[in-house]
């Protein structure tokens, strides 16, 4: 018997197809619902603080303060009964619980990740007590909030966001000497880990952010819907408030409000990062009252100087009704962060999409943020016009944790922090493994369904369906992976201490974990969750578990103890490709070393598409789902997520094409047809990134190099791609091993699917283009080499194209030796014997 065969027989499906499809579809329904419903947070503590009953404002309930979480002697209940108008949280304003020492609230988090701090105050005079005589200070964490702080002037509303790593959250209140401390209500929230990533860019100059912005405190100074109105809690899905933008722009004639739909795109900003009345509207220019069409449109803001902040704008091109009719420029201060924006191309053309970017502006002495758009310059084919849909601007905390100079009392030590960012820089490496959005798993059922009556054979189906109707699902499972004690992984992970954290994102957190036998593995630990949850968690721990090769990361275990949902995984040492590539600062990687990855990929891709009966797309081939082990061989993540069907429901939303912006297929984002050609597609502008070194998509360059594909596209139609290679490259490589890497990323970029090439056909070339480069390494430093870049030998070795292919076949035919070649010794043992139990 061969090892497939083998192979196969072992993990039989788990249950029958009639089964299946229930199953999916109440499972589709559910997740519907789910997403209908939007975020809900874990952790929601709404305390309508000196009250004793609970208090709704906007259909939220803030409960009456019985002290549960209050951790202090001194302090009174206050009320007053003069009637408090025209604010929106009024009721919250009657009642305040007064400090007369330091003070503080103590709440457990079963979420950990960040989480909103919301803090009302509004001064009233209770018996001796003049609130707004009061000084304080506020921290939270190791962060403090507000020191010094009297709240003088009215009702005050403050918002921040924290990255909490504890089981617990504090919040101290310390009065300055002789004063005391009070507060009207509170609110702690859990806040999606999607809405604050990873992906910023500095202003002046423009470049990626290198700090880590998942660490930051934040505090939100502005948040502004443009040419809408005030949002409120009731509208948006975060409970934010997002006021009109008529009291920050600099000349209202020049400018007027617009209203569109949006378009929400799978893969693209959700209604957590800002709702519909946000990306809905926009302020535009309006050249009517304008002599000259060519003008900016500028808001202005207070800020506090000294402090780094975070901005976001938001857009969403619900002007024009056609793509690509609107270019503009944005500017932050008076630096342009994008210039010749192009919503279309960033949205890869869909109209109405929302898009958002990041920016970190440095601390200065200024206390003016002013940002503007302007109608581009250069592209003057259309008619001059900019819009701006929303703005955020957050404050960050600066390098000793503070929102606002110095707190009273400095309230914890600082060391844990350290060990959190010790924890996270290993981390941007492993966000890889998550991702594991609610919508993919209408995807991944659908091949689930798909896929399993080509493998089942009749008597196994049967035997499972029984089983599963039983109920004991969980027992299917074990036969799949090696079954982990829960205490085995918390050994494993020092009891999921936070400062081994390496990944946080929607499905959980990923820790570094030591197994007893000294195998250092990444343990991807999920919220607990519904039923609904457990069946995506055993769906993941099939569908790895079937796909086995050594360049495909691989799933050693799982553990489903006491309603925990953990799956183990190799441990990649060196992180995301994407990483080594740019924005990072990593050592550069030689020519040699990106073919071998680019190689090692496109074998794991490979065997994908053919390793199984019917073929498996991944669907999200990109530089940041191919890991590097510590000896830099590369592995394809994420291929839980992928799926084999042929079409997308289309009762679903109809633009639903999953992927991520910059890589898509051009012709399944037409036909909405997905076949393995789409992962070739994406694979080729993987090995554009590979030659140039830069992100996919920036729409801070210039408008023509804006979409890498394109651009590089453009260069290598003309026989000029080395123009544009990664500078570090540049006169180590062989022109012939050049070309022939070209000549491979363009055919992977063909506009029809039946002109790329196999993965096979693009593995059989990657490795002759290292040939080509390997032949020559001893020359490699012989700067005076006449055979370099820019003269490309006319001696090139061309193989033909029926060679390709013919050599290509073989490669695919003896896909059963690539098998055999796994390196799951370890791992199959393991899974024998977990079988076996
Ligand atoms: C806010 O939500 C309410 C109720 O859901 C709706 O009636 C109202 O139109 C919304 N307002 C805006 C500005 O979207
Ligand atoms: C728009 O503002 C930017 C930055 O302040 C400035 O450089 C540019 O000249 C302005 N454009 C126009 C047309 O005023």
């Amino acid at each position: 018997m061969s090892p497939s065969h083998l192979f196969r027989l072992k993990f039989h499906p788990v249950m029958g197809v009639g089964e299946l499809k229930l199953l999916l579809w109440i499972l589709s329904v559910l997740s519907l619902v789910l997403i209908s419903l939007g975020f809900v947070p874990k952790d929601n503590y709404l305390i309508d603080c000196g009250s004793s009953t609970s208090t709704t404002v906007m259909n939220h309930v803030f409960v009456a303060d019985n002290s549960q979480y209050l951790k202090t002697q001194r302090n009174i209940m206050a009320s007053t009964s003069n009637s408090i108008t025209s604010i929106i949280a009024s009721p919250l304003y009657q009642t305040a619980r007064i400090f007369n020492g330091t003070a503080s609230y103590n709440f457990p988090i079963s979420n950990q990740g960040r989480h909103w701090i919301r803090l009302y105050f509004f001064p009233f005079q209770y018996q001796e007590y003049n609130m707004s005589m009061a000084i304080f200070s506020v921290t939270a964490q190791n962060f403090v909030l507000l020191g010094n702080f009297n709240p003088r002037n009215g009702s005050m509303f403050k918002e921040y966001s924290l990255p909490v790593t504890s089981d617990n959250l504090v919040l101290s209140f310390t009065p300055a000497e002789h004063s005391f401390a009070f507060l009207n209500a509170l609110e702690v929230v859990s806040v999606p880990d999607t809405l604050i990533t990873d992906n910023a860019q500095t202003v002046n100059p423009l470049g990626a952010f290198q700090g880590l912005l998942m660490n930051e405190a934040l505090q939100t100074v502005w948040r502004v819907n443009m040419g809408g109105p005030l949002v409120t809690t009731l509208n948006d899905t975060l409970g934010r408030t997002w006021v009109a933008d008529q009291n920050f722009i600099v000349n209202q004639n020049l400018a007027q409000s617009v209203t569109g739909s949006v378009n929400y795109v799978q893969g693209g900003p959700t209604r957590d990062i800002a709702p519909d009345t946000v990306y809905g509207t926009a302020t535009e220019m309006n050249s009517s009252n304008a002599p000259n069409p060519n003008f900016n449109m500028t808001w202005k803001f207070n800020v506090d100087a000294g402090f780094q902040h975070l901005i976001r704008f938001h857009f969403c091109d619900i002007v024009s009704t056609a793509l690509n009719n609107l270019y503009f420029n944005v500017y932050v201060n008076s630096w342009v962060v994008a210039q010749d924006l192009d919503l279309s191309l960033v949205t890869v053309n869909t109209l109405a999409a929302p898009y958002y970017m990041d920016f970190v502006l440095g601390s200065s002495n200024r206390t003016i943020l002013s940002v503007s758009v302007g109608p581009s310059t250069t592209v003057t084919s259309v008619s001059p016009n900019a819009i701006l849909n929303g703005l955020e601007i957050m404050k960050m905390s600066d390098s000793k944790g503070s929102l606002d100079g110095e707190a009273f009392i400095s309230p914890h030590g600082s060391k844990k922090k350290v060990g959190l960012i010790v924890g996270v820089v290993l981390g941007v490496i492993a966000v890889v493994f998550l991702g594991t959005i609610l919508f993919f798993i209408l995807h991944r059922s659908r091949r689930l369904a798909h896929d399993h009556p080509s493998k089942s054979n009749g008597r196994n189906a049967h035997s499972t369906v029984s089983k599963f109707s039983n109920g004991t699902i969980t027992s299917a499972t074990s036969e799949l992976a090696l079954r982990f004690a829960f205490v085995a992984l918390q050994e494993a992970t020092n009891n999921f201490d936070e400062s081994l954290v390496i990944g946080v994102g929607g499905f959980g957190k990923v820790y570094k974990g030591v197994l007893k036998d000294e195998t250092t593995v990444a343990v991807k630990r999920a919220n607990p969750l519904s039923k609904q949850g457990l069946m995506e968690f055993q769906t993941e721990i099939e569908m790895l578990s079937q796909f086995r090769h050594r360049h495909l990361v691989s799933l050693i275990g799982y553990c489903d103890e006491q309603n925990e949902m953990i799956l183990v995984y190799e441990y990649m040492e060196n992180g995301t490709l994407k990483n080594h590539l740019y924005g990072q600062n990593l050592p550069s990687l030689s020519w040699k070393q990106r073919l071998e990855i680019c190689i090692g990929s496109a074998k794991g891709l490979h065997y994908l598409h053919t390793g199984s009966v019917k073929a498996i797309i991944h669907r999200d081939v990109k530089s940041a789902n191919i890991l590097l082990d510590e000896n830099l061989k590369a592995k394809v993540a994420d291929f839980g997520l992928s799926k084999a069907g042929p079409e997308i429901d289309q009762t679903h939303v109809s633009t639903a094409v999953k992927g991520s912006f910059g890589y898509l297929d051009p012709e399944y984002f037409k036909r909405q047809q997905l076949t393995e050609k789409s992962d070739v597609y994406s694979f080729g502008v993987v090995l554009l990134e590979v030659f140039c070194a830069r992100p996919v998509i920036d729409p801070s360059l210039p408008r023509e190099k804006v979409n890498l594909a394109e651009w590089a596209m453009q260069w290598q139609k003309r026989g000029e791609l080395e123009q544009i290679i990664d500078p570090n490259l540049a006169g180590k490589i062989r022109p012939d091993s050049l070309r022939k890497f070209a000549e491979t990323a363009e055919k992977c970029l063909a506009e029809y699917g039946v002109d790329r090439p196999t993965m096979g056909n693009v593995l059989f070339n990657l490795e002759y283009a290292l040939q080509l480069q390997d032949t020559t390494t001893q020359d490699e430093t012989d700067e005076n080499s006449t055979n370099q870049i820019g003269e490309l030998s006319p001696m090139v070795n061309h193989i033909s194209n029926e060679e390709t292919s013919l050599i290509a076949e073989h490669l695919e035919s003896s896909q059963v030796d690539d098998f055999s070649g796994v390196s799951m010794s370890k791992v199959f043992s393991q899974l024998v014997k977990a079988e076996g139990r």
